[in-house]
């Protein structure tokens, strides 16, 4: 059960084996690599998928020939590997033209070459058999206050959202988007900053239905914030679509570090929610393989995310199957918390005299949840030693 296989549903972008090392203050480390070559890789490694912004498969400024040719042969890997492609993407962020964003940039007309462009790719995203598109406000923000109306530039996104699933809808396609939360890098601060912000804006969406989340594990973390908690709360709105997965070390500049890195409790938590919640969507690793590697690196890291998720779900289901854990999690009282508050309504409630007039306070502040022994078995579990 530790070998990937596509059963699994890991899937990986083009961009992230693919991420040629470029950061700020240094060049590219690796050459580039061929979408063919990486669709035969991951296969080989057991993915399930792949997935694309438009620029990662055909270069920005193609002309149509290319572009046909460029797909052809891309389907042609794909059949050949038994790869499938369960999302897609568009590059809004690295052309000098989205310096001050696209659907929220203050130009108009870059705002509507934003939404030609993700709809160009969405023809194509289907054409492919994806099911998700996903939306990362890459440079949706500012680096100054007046820079920014920040409640008109709502606006516009919501109008972006409105038109695109509009589209959608026009085309008949069966596709869903995900928003990405992500609080900062590359602008100072971007819209949408939070798992949290996006699920209130997605209910002010024309179409809030065929809008969900695609929350990425270090972007939470760059915010300080429990991303395990972040997922229960949007599988709990239903609003899980897609999920990013990959390492983060704390509050700093987004490291996209090979998943199991970093926050390695948060995985495991992760891992046991996302398992046990029954999510059937891909595990897609956002990752990028440090500058320092070499291909073999890079693939080394490839495998490591799918393996250690699969090492996280064996140390997860040990966990739980525990008959140790099962008694600690009943003298945390965890089954009660399940049983709802007040089954005999508002009335019952203040009627029952024990509930208030009677409660011993004191006493119920006497009780001890007993959470150390129970967390002391989730960490042995997960270090191995039981
Ligand atoms: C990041 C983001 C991006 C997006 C991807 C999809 O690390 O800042 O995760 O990688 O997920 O570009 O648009
Ligand atoms: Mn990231
Ligand atoms: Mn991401
Ligand atoms: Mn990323």
């Amino acid at each position: 059960t530790l070998s990937p296989t596509p059963a699994h549903k890991f899937t990986f972008g083009l961009w992230t084996v693919g991420w040629q090392g470029r950061d700020p203050f240094g060049d590219a480390t690796r050459p580039a690599l061929d979408p063919v070559e990486t669709v035969q890789r991951l296969a080989e490694l057991g993915a399930y998928g792949v997935t694309f912004h438009d620029d990662d498969l055909i270069p920005s400024g193609a002309g149509e020939a290319t572009r046909e040719e460029t797909v052809k042969r891309f389907r042609a890997a794909l059949d050949a590997a038994g790869l499938k492609v369960p999302m897609a993407t568009t590059n809004l962020f690295t052309h000098p033209v989205f310096k001050d964003g696209a659907f929220t940039a203050n130009d108009r007309d870059v705002r509507r070459y934003a939404l030609r462009k993700t709809i160009r790719n969405i023809d194509l995203a289907v054409e492919l058999g994806a099911s998700v598109y996903v939306a990362w406000g890459g440079r949706e923000g500012s680096e100054s206050g007046a820079a920014k109306d920040v409640r008109t530039a709502l606006d516009r996104l919501k109008e972006a959202f409105d038109l695109l699933g509009e589209y959608v809808e026009q085309q008949g396609y069966d596709l869903r988007f995900a928003i990405e939360p992500k609080p900062n890098e590359p602008r100072g601060d971007i819209l949408l900053p939070t798992v949290g912000h996006a699920l209130a804006f997605i209910n002010a969406l024309e179409r809030p239905e065929r809008v969900g989340l695609n929350p990425e594990v270090g972007h939470e973390q760059m915010a300080g914030l429990n991303f395990p908690h972040g997922i229960a709360q949007a599988l709990w709105h239903d609003k899980l679509f897609h999920i990013d997965l990959n390492g983060q070390s704390g509050i700093k500049y987004d490291q996209d570090l090979r998943f199991g890195a970093g926050d390695l409790r948060q995985a495991f938590w992760l891992v046991d929610l996302l398992e046990s919640a029954g999510y059937d969507g891909p595990r897609h690793f956002d990752f990028k393989p440090p500058r320092t590697e070499d291909f073999d690196g890079v693939w080394a890291s490839a495998a490591g995310c799918m393996r250690n998720y699969l090492l996280l779900a064996e140390r997860s289901r040990a966990f739980r199957a525990d008959p140790e854990v099962q008694a600690a999690l009943a003298a945390s009282r965890l089954p009660e918390l399940a049983r709802p508050t007040a089954e005999d309504g508002l009335a019952g409630l203040l009627a029952d005299g024990s509930a208030f007039e009677e409660f011993d306070v004191d006493a119920a502040a006497r009780r001890g949840m007993a959470f150390e022994q129970l967390d002391q078995l989730a960490l042995e579990h997960l270090l191995g030693a039981r």
